[in-house]
């Protein structure tokens, strides 16, 4: 089983949750890699007709594959939406997703992130097998970051 990360992280919580995760499988021996997505701008949280992917990770070769990014505004990076939307077909494909936010609760932007990575593989025939959301404050980050081990690795 060889699994690709790949990430959207600006300001590092989702890359740290998914070094984590990294470590998590390498650790029962399955193989693995993260991924990142690059974009042109260094704030790309506006327009996001005038942001430019320069790094599109490709998802070929892998049996399973960990979507994870950053919510902004109550949704999905409009990078990773950009991101997803240009992927070729996920047809057979395992999928994980997991988000990370700052507000206190899932329902502040996470739950939403989630349904709308899961609409987009679905729609590319991926087979959407787990999720999780973690909240990147002091006082959950731990406990968000344990669940969503217990949930994808
Ligand atoms: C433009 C912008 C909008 C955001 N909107 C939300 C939000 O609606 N809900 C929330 O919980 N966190 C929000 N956040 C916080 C990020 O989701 C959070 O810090 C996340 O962990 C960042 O991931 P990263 O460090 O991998 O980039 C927002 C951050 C930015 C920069």
């Amino acid at each position: 089983m060889k699994t690709a990360i790949i990430i959207y992280s600006n300001t590092g919580n989702t890359r740290r949750a998914a070094q984590k995760l990294l470590e998590k499988l390498k650790s029962t021996g399955a193989e693995a890699e993260i991924r990142e997505i690059q974009v042109s701008n260094a704030k790309p949280e506006g327009d996001m007709s005038r942001v430019q992917l320069t790094q599109t990770p490709s998802v070929e070769g892998f049996d399973r594959l960990v979507f994870a990014s950053p919510v902004w505004a109550f949704s999905l990076s409009g990078v990773m939406k950009k991101y997803l939307s240009q992927l070729p077909k996920l047809t057979g494909n395992k999928i994980s997703l997991f988000v990370t936010h700052q507000l206190p609760l899932p329902w502040m932007g996470g739950n939403r992130a989630i349904r709308q990575m899961k609409s987009i593989c679905e729609e590319k025939g991926g087979d959407v097998v787990s999720t999780a959301v973690i909240c990147a404050n002091d006082a959950r980050r731990e406990r968000d970051t344990a669940d969503m081990l217990r949930r994808l690795a």
